[in-house]
């Protein structure tokens, strides 16, 4: 039987201001999950926080896009909105952007992202959670993580992976459809690059090994903008990667972080700032930032999962944590100057624009030159 991880995550409220949800929400979320295993729905199952944002790991043998699945997390959220609301916090229901679930949290608000898999006889995967960033936080790290031998020295030391990976890329400003181009490395090396250099635009939806076609690694890709039309909170993506074997060991997956990379988000969703990696249930602070990530990394055997392992909770990425906080910092004495703040296309969502249709009637357009 093959077994389905579900990754769906929400911002539905926070303490504070958009530091993390309440103690109280975080519970009911654990509760519904316990119940949800006890009626058969899930055969396991974790609840975490990153920053503001709640994240529901779902093990279960249903698929992916499974219609009960989906709204067991939306019924999840709306619960955890309750509480929200009840307590007065800060963006109850933020991310949960229409009215009634119709099927599946995709275009509603939510990320998610899934997988379903033969178990191998170790099944070890890391659960990646993000926050105040878009999903092309994960463009660097995974491009690099599969393709990029500074990295996954098992390109040249396992043969099981000589073979490369494919990447399918979505075209996330194409709102009418999923628009996904799908290409593979070695061979398309340059064509990824170039795609993949712009991460508020093009974002890697997942991952497969070319020896065998199995699912290396999933990602959310929902852009609350593109689905709210205007600023409503940052996306806050989730990713799912499987490791060792036939794919990367879960060091590499972990080596690209170190670089601390830039990326948009921090503080209104609007600054470039240096992505910071931290321990599970870790907080928003300093510029409604830094940007954060976690990893939490498991084994899953017979649709149970093990304890999990807080891979960012080692000393080697205290050093990394002050690199991203120094680099974040030298950005920040730019302030809201280019390319401190982010480009005009991701502004176009926020309030910005009106000012700038405001001054634009103002500007005076003077005689040409004879
Ligand atoms: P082990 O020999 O401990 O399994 O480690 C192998 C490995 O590839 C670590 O990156
Ligand atoms: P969140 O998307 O995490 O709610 O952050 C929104 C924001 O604008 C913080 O300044
Ligand atoms: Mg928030
Ligand atoms: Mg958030």
């Amino acid at each position: 039987m093959k077994t389905t991880l579900s990754l769906i995550k929400a911002d539905t409220g926070s303490v504070g201001g958009h530091n993390r949800p309440s103690e109280a929400m975080v519970a009911m979320a654990k509760e519904r999950l316990a119940d949800a295993v006890k009626s058969g729905l899930l055969s396991d199952g974790r609840v975490t926080f990153t920053g503001d944002d709640i994240a529901l790991l779902m093990v279960h043998t249903y698929g992916v896009d499974h219609a009960d699945i989906h709204k067991f997390a939306w019924d999840t959220f709306v619960e955890t909105t309750n509480i929200a609301k009840s307590q007065g916090l800060y963006g109850a229901g933020q991310d949960l952007l229409k009215d009634a679930f119709s099927g599946n949290v995709r275009g509603m608000g939510p990320g998610s992202c899934e997988v379903e898999f033969e178990e191998r006889p170790a099944e070890p995967f890391i659960v990646f959670a993000g926050d105040k960033c878009g999903p092309g936080v994960f463009n660097y790290p995974l491009f690099s993580c599969f393709a990029d031998p500074y990295h996954n020295a098992g390109l040249l030391l396992a043969p099981e992976m000589h073979a490369g990976f494919t990447y399918n890329i979505m075209d996330v400003n194409y709102t009418e459809a999923d628009k996904v181009i799908t290409l593979k490395v070695p061979q398309d090396y340059y064509d990824i690059a170039t795609l993949l250099r712009d991460p508020n635009r093009y974002v890697i939806e997942s991952v497969v090994e070319n020896a065998g076609g199995l699912t290396a690694a999933v990602a959310s890709t929902s852009r609350l903008h593109n689905i709210a039309g205007k600023y409503v909170g940052k996306d806050d993506p989730v990713a799912i990667v499987r490791s060792q074997k036939m794919f990367p060991s879960t060091g590499e997956i972990l080596s690209p972080w170190a670089r601390a990379h830039y990326t948009l988000g921090d503080n209104r969703g609007s600054h470039h700032v240096a992505v910071m990696p931290v321990v599970q249930n870790s907080i928003i602070s300093f510029f409604d930032g830094p940007t954060i990530v976690s990893a939490a990394g498991y084994c899953v055997h017979e649709g149970k999962l093990t304890e999990s392992v807080d891979l960012f909770d080692q000393p080697f990425w205290n050093h990394i944590r002050d690199k991203a906080a120094r680099k974040t910092l030298e950005l920040r004495d730019q302030g809201f100057f280019n390319p401190a703040m982010g480009p005009h296309d991701e502004m176009e969502y926020t309030g910005v624009v009106e000012n700038l249709k405001r001054l634009d009637a103002k500007f005076v357009t003077r005689s040409p030159k004879k």
